[in-house]
């Protein structure tokens, strides 16, 4: 059936292993889920991604968690899902509920490390699998982000294989407490320039050994990973893959090259791809500012072609451009982060038949500026959105009564190029000195 936007495609189930998924609309990872101090879910969180799943979605990914030690303590979002430790598990059995009871599937990023992203513990150096640092050139900020001279990051040193072995290892025990909280699945997350996504692109990649050279190489990591869940978890455990499209990087890859990698790393047992775009050197093309770089160019084809498992498409939010790319078989899934928070009733308005009622993103960034800062992620176009946990009627938390002030004066000067330029300079300058 369609309505008069013409949407049937996007509301075709289709199944992701043996789970059936209701509609091709997925909700995509976001650190916005306001989680305790300790790392396990808080009531917000469970009320966050209940919420989603009453808005009729077709699975959940689980995003701002990390699943081992060292991205624990290297985390440069100010809180984190703790995967790698099992004393949060329990409570986490409260989100897999809440989601499960709408009939909706929920799986779990597993975030490795974020390498020459991350935030240096003392005076600990970064890993990465090759010792180069990142710079974001100033034009290459999200809209919102006003950052004079632009930035770079500490420079890391190159991860012995007993490290990116250990690391394997702690990523496979992640995925097995999510299989014990209830999680239909895992997704292996290879996205922007984090620890894991430095083995796939030549750009960040110049390894000699094992795990640098070739597509097989540099997708090694990901595939061990892979194996081990699968002999673990069993056959039915879905495992995704996050990687993206095209880094953009003229000494980096475009989707063939991306695609080789993921297709190696479709051998060890995925379930799915899902498609992320850029690198935080061409951090634009993460979180743009229109809809379709990767249908409009062709990349995501490419992947389609070289898979045999369902592809996630990302950077499509209008209902009628996701209708069309699916049925023009730019993928299987729509993938959405930031459309999510604007309008959890996203997918029930297309069953609906009432698109036209979607609260549009604005693209504004609000949601990443404030989780750059360390505040609690909210929308600029959803009020309720990061208050979903909060009863009717009740006053404003009393914590929040001193927070919001301060909170939009930092949330002013982050418009304001001068004071971004001087709060640019001085965290430049600040990781120089940690990294010598
Ligand atoms: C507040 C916020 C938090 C995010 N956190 C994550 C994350 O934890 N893991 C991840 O893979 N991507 C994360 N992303 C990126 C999104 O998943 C997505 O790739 C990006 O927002 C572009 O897609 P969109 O146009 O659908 O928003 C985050 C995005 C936002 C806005
Ligand atoms: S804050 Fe702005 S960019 Fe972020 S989800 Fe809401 S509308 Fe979209």
């Amino acid at each position: 059936m369609t309505d008069e936007f013409g949407i049937s495609a996007l509301l075709e189930p289709m199944r992701i292993n043996q789970r059936n998924i209701s509609n091709r609309i997925v909700m995509g990872p976001m650190a916005a889920a306001s989680p305790e101090k300790d790392g396990s879910p808080s009531a917000q969180t469970i009320a966050f991604f209940e919420r989603r799943a009453r808005g009729g979605v077709g699975m959940i990914i689980v995003g701002g968690t990390v699943s081992t030690k060292r991205a624990y303590e290297e985390s440069p979002v100010a809180s984190v899902l703790r995967m790698d430790i099992d004393e949060t598990i329990p409570h986490f059995r409260k989100v897999t509920d809440a989601v499960h009871a709408h009939g909706v599937a929920i799986i779990s990023q597993l975030t490795a490390g974020f390498g020459r992203m991350g935030k240096p513990l003392g005076n600990r150096q970064l890993i990465s699998p090759s010792p180069i640092n990142v710079t974001i050139p100033e034009d290459q900020f999200p809209k919102g982000f006003i950052v004079p001279g632009g930035r770079s990051t500490p420079m890391p040193r190159e991860a012995t294989i007993a490290e990116i072995k250990a690391i394997e290892e702690e990523v496979i025990e992640a995925a097995m407490r999510a299989r014990d909280a209830g999680f239909d699945g895992v997704q292996v997350a290879a996205q922007m320039s984090y620890f894991s996504a430095s083995f796939l692109s030549p750009h960040s990649n110049w390894r000699n050994d094992e795990y640098g050279g070739s597509a097989e190489n540099r997708g090694r990591f990901h595939a061990n990973i892979v194996r081990g869940i699968r002999e673990r978890a069993g056959p039915n455990f879905i495992i995704g893959l996050l990687l993206p499209a095209n880094d953009y990087l003229p000494d980096g890859q475009g989707p063939q090259g991306f695609a080789q990698v993921a297709q190696e790393i479709e051998k060890a047992g995925l379930d799915f791809v899902a498609l992320s775009n850029g690198a935080y050197e061409t951090m634009k093309m993460s979180a743009p500012e229109t809809d379709g770089a990767m249908i409009n160019s062709g990349d995501a084809k490419v992947f389609k072609k070289a898979l045999k498992v369902p592809v996630m498409i990302q950077g499509v939010h209008d209902p009628v451009f996701a209708e069309r790319a699916i049925r023009e078989g730019h993928g299987d899934f729509v993938m959405l982060a930031r459309q999510m928070l604007a309008d959890p009733d996203y997918a029930i308005k297309l069953r609906d038949g009432r698109a036209a009622e979607i609260v549009k993103c604005d693209r504004q960034n609000l949601c990443m500026r404030r989780m750059v800062f360390g505040m609690p992620v909210r929308c600029g176009v959803n009020p309720e959105m990061g208050r979903e946990s909060r009863a009717n009627g009740g006053g404003r938390p009393i914590g929040r009564l001193v927070q919001a002030p301060l909170e939009s004066v930092v949330l002013s000067l982050t418009g304001s190029p001068t004071v971004m330029g001087l709060v640019g300079k001085l965290a430049t300058h600040t990781q120089g000195k940690r990294a010598e």
